[in-house]
């Protein structure tokens, strides 16, 4: 296990990196909308990071062991799309669903790495339900981090609640450190049992991103080899944030002033 423990510095590196891949999704929300193409939005994103920002994506180029390399400057997954779309020419249609996966790289070297959840128009009844209990399955996971907690904490809470909504985790891919690299150790699963698993000290940085299926938890790769779609071909939605263990708990660092809330029961 090589986890790294952010000093003050490294602590200040990986806010601002968060708070700027934050404010990419602050920016493209409001072309995320009927009739705009997923590249068209891959394009404002790879022009703000580089232009406005001075960051860089994280994805674009990306080819870890056995895959190509990742050909767009964020993560675009619609509808039955679990992660790792690669936007293309298609317009967005009234009712679809779609994650934004955006992780920018600073000058200084930094990784921020986070996603939402979009609905084009009026969404169905399902898909908003989805969407939502998703959101707050993240925000279970988040609340659980403290220094002397376990990672198996953090996947319980969000198993926990994503399968008493009657909806599935997918177990193929998880959250993960984060810092200097864009994915290091330790592992950030989404189901486990409490008490297990590495415990949580302050500077671990990772992410908490749970992918949750509608229908069953399997998936398939298509042909392209990064696309994830549910082998049922149910909705699957995600959010991501990047969090701190701080002394005392935890500090969302993927947050700017276009962050929706946390759910009512965070601090209540
Ligand atoms: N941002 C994704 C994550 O949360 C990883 C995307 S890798 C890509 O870990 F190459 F598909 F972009
Ligand atoms: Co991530
Ligand atoms: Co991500």
């Amino acid at each position: 296990m090589t986890i790294t423990y952010k000093d003050a510095e490294g602590i200040e590196g990986m806010r601002h990196a968060c708070r700027l891949a934050s404010e990419v999704l602050d920016y493209l929300t409001p072309f995320v909308k009927q009739g705009t193409t997923t590249k068209e939005i891959d394009r404002l994103a790879n022009e703000y990071m580089v232009k406005v920002q001075g960051t860089r994506s994280a994805t674009l180029g990306y080819q870890p062991p056995g895959y190509p390399p990742y050909p767009a400057s964020l993560c675009t997954s619609l509808n039955h799309v679990v992660c790792h779309g690669i936007p293309n020419d298609k317009p967005l249609k009234k009712g679809d669903i779609m994650n934004i996966d955006v992780t920018v790289i600073t000058d200084d070297g930094w990784y921020g790495d986070n996603s939402r959840m979009y609905i084009i128009g009026e969404g169905s009844i399902a898909a908003k339900r989805l969407c939502a209990i998703t959101y707050d399955a993240m925000w279970h996971g988040i609340v659980q981090v403290k220094p002397g907690a376990r990672l198996g904490d953090i996947g319980h809470a969000i198993q926990k609640f994503a399968e008493a909504s009657g909806y599935s985790v997918v177990r193929e891919f998880c959250g993960h450190g984060i810092g200097k690299k864009f994915h290091e150790e330790p592992q950030v699963l989404h189901y486990g049992r409490p008490g297990t698993m590495e415990e949580l000290q302050p500077g671990m940085t990772f992410t908490i991103e749970p992918m949750i299926n509608a229908g069953r938890r399997d998936i398939k790769e298509l042909g392209d080899g990064w696309t994830i779609v549910t082998r049922d071909h149910s909705l699957s939605a995600q959010w991501e944030h990047t969090v701190l263990v701080t002394e005392t708990g935890y500090e969302v660092l993927t947050l700017s002033a276009g962050s929706p809330p946390p759910p009512a029961f965070v601090n209540a």
